[in-house]
């Protein structure tokens, strides 16, 4: 039996998890893909179709606009979906989706690919056309990936917005993608309650002047505001003619270019409004088909339970894309983790014999605080690998997901990545030793370093800045309508390496430890949140001048928001104004980005050319020494 892991120890797989491993020896495997990437990379995209293979692996003329498998022609949906469809996987269960109400779905991978075609066909009905951008604004039902295929399969653009965002987040990401068609729900189940999508839809519709039509997905079977002429049930359509306009009732898969555009998806930054990060069909089905095969050492027989939101990059990569070309069964559910008693996941891992499990540090402490008997109730034998994303996890946690879930038996694979990246970039697979805390080391045919300030390698231990020195396949193509801020942001701080906005250590192992954020990206419940968005949102109400938000750190959700809120002349500080102001920013943003404080103040530190100091804010709310303080403003 394995032993209970301290931190910092290293933790062994046992024999029977190398011995089924698709990689068994981890370090030859990296410094084998080392000697060439290109070739490493060759070598995986040839494992996937293509309508028409590349004449180069990597154009690296135009750097930082990097271009991968140059002249092929392929379709991500092709390997999705299409090629199963001529194999035993075409009967295979794609997707299990259990409601938060109990409702149950499955769909074969015929089926799922049927249901794909129909939409793809209401799409082409509604004058979507290749390149056009489709917004999505879903809850977690099967309906998101159905939509997100669809677009794909027909050329279009998606871009899929986390049903817990509100009214701004949906406006801001429909204008800036002028997408002309949205995709919504009348609503979804979170902790027992309906929430009405669609009403929040409408008010950003007010905003939003690009769309054209609505597509309303039933759920909650709830009286929606439906306007004639813009408003569509989504049964309505899949049931009429239309949907089976294609051949035989199909709908051909259009043939695009490696380089074209797959998606769109929102971020926060820096600086601003969140930005598009734009990733394409060829490389991107390379990167997530690789990692999720070799991290999650995924087999035919696994049931696969990716936690997050398809609304995410996670999502998009592991609960959509990944698993369906590798041909697995996913599982998806829609509700909170915890209802109606802190057992539900533990019930579903037994009741579908689940066999991975990939989710958030968040979530497990937020389970954790539980106790242990809820998931001791459940079988949990089916389980042989947990992963882990979004953030460090605490050693408690890592020893009680362990434990407690993984009965010691399972081996943690904790990934580092970012949306920008689109796939696994520091992760062990599973015969790899493990220290809890640590993605261990880059993926094969990625190579990161820790910077000092002069771009020079730290030593071994030393707090860095985290860059990724080549490209890779999954990699951003870019900032949508924004080039010059990609190259900025990402290019410019150490010329040629990728800026993670993450600070970082390398042990003496050559271990990798994530630190966190270095830039002003705030991570809540594992979410990602810009301070400059919470800013504007407080500054949009009528009451406040000036706003500051930092993250403060949190037990369960990693970090929490506080913000610092300057008042109008006229306005009066009460708790109600507080409390208002909380609420405004949960209404325009989502609830994730609720301040857990407001404080309101009657100046904010700033430096002399007018810059917010949040990290002298945020060392006065830890009451810890305010350091360099040189250039505040007297
Ligand atoms: O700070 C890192 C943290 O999440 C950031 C990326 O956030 P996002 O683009 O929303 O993507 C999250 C899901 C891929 C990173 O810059 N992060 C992600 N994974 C880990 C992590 N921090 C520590 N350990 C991880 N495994």
């Amino acid at each position: 039996m394995a032993e209970e892991p301290k931190p910092n120890d290293l933790w062994y797989p046992d024999k029977q998890t190398v011995r089924r491993s698709h990689v068994k020896d981890y370090d030859a495997l990296r410094a084998r893909a080392a000697t060439d990437l290109v070739a490493f990379w060759e070598e995986r995209a040839k494992e996937l179709k293509w309508f028409k293979r590349w004449t180069k692996v990597l154009d690296d003329s135009n750097k930082p606009f990097f271009k991968w498998f140059v002249g092929a022609k392929t379709n991500i949906v092709h390997n999705a979906l299409d090629r199963h469809l001529a194999t035993p996987t075409r009967n295979k269960l794609a997707l299990i989706w259990e409601g938060e109400n109990g409702d149950l779905r499955t769909f074969s991978y015929f089926a799922l690919a049927r249901e794909v075609c129909r939409f793809a066909n209401v799409l082409k009905s509604m004058g979507v056309n290749k390149g056009d951008r489709v917004t999505i604004y879903l809850p977690r039902i099967p309906e998101l990936p159905i939509a997100m295929l669809a677009c794909a399969k027909i050329g279009a653009v998606h871009s899929v917005v986390y049903g817990g965002f509100s009214v701004e987040s949906l406006h801001g990401r429909i204008e800036d993608s002028e997408s002309r068609v949205l995709v919504t729900a009348d609503g979804g189940y979170m902790r027992g309650k309906a929430i009405n999508l669609k009403a929040i839809a409408d008010e950003a519709l007010q905003r939003a002047g690009t769309v054209e039509h609505v597509i309303v997905v039933r759920r909650t079977k709830e009286k929606v505001n439906m306007e004639v002429g813009r408003d569509y049930y989504y049964d309505e359509l899949m049931a009429l003619p239309m949907s089976r306009a294609g051949t035989n009732g199909r709908c051909p898969t259009e043939v695009m270019d490696a380089e074209d555009p797959l998606f769109l998806l929102y971020t926060s930054g820096t600086t601003g409004r969140p930005k598009a990060i734009i990733h394409t069909h060829g490389g991107y089905q390379v990167g997530v088909a690789t990692t999720l095969k070799y991290a999650f050492d995924m087999k035919p027989e696994d049931r696969y339970w990716c936690a997050a939101d398809p609304g995410w990059i996670t999502g998009h990569s592991y609960i959509v894309y990944g698993p369906l070309i590798l041909g697995a069964t996913s599982m998806m559910y829609e509700g909170a983790p915890t209802y109606p008693y802190p057992d539900r996941w533990w019930r579903i891992v037994e009741n579908y014999g689940i066999s991975i499990l990939y989710t958030a540090p968040t979530a497990i402490r937020g389970l954790m605080r539980f106790g242990e008997s809820w998931a001791n109730r459940h079988d949990l034998s089916t389980l042989r690998l947990l992963g882990t994303v979004g953030e460090p996890i605490n050693p408690e946690a890592w020893r009680w997901y362990h434990r407690v879930i993984g009965k010691a038996r399972c081996p943690i694979i904790d990934t580092w990545w970012q949306t920008e990246t689109g796939m696994f970039m520091i992760t062990p697979v599973p015969s790899f030793p493990l220290k809890p805390g640590s993605g261990t080391k880059p993926f094969p045919g990625i190579q990161a370093e820790v910077l000092d300030e002069e771009g020079n390698p730290v030593k071994a231990g030393e707090e860095g800045k985290l860059v990724i020195t080549t490209p890779w396949p999954a990699m951003l193509r870019g900032i949508y309508k924004d080039p010059e801020r990609y190259v900025q942001q990402y290019w410019s701080t150490y010329p040629g390496k990728y800026l993670t906005g993450d600070s970082a250590k390398i042990d003496e192992d050559g271990y990798f430890w994530i630190i966190g954020r270095v830039d002003d990206v705030i991570k809540v419940s594992g979410y990602r949140l810009g301070t400059a968005e919470i800013e504007s949102a407080l500054v949009s109400h009528p009451a406040v001048s000036e706003a500051a938000a930092i993250g403060m750190p949190h037990e369960v959700r990693g970090n929490c928001i506080y913000a610092y809120v300057i008042l109008r002349a006229g306005q009066t500080a009460t708790p109600q104004l507080v409390d208002e102001l909380a609420q405004h920013v949960a209404r325009e943003i989502g609830p994730i980005a609720k301040p857990e404080k407001v404080e309101i103040v009657t100046s904010l530190p700033k430096t002399r050319s007018g810059k917010i100091m949040r990290r002298l804010l945020k060392a006065r709310a830890q009451g810890l020494p305010e350091g360099d303080v040189s250039t505040l403003e007297e």
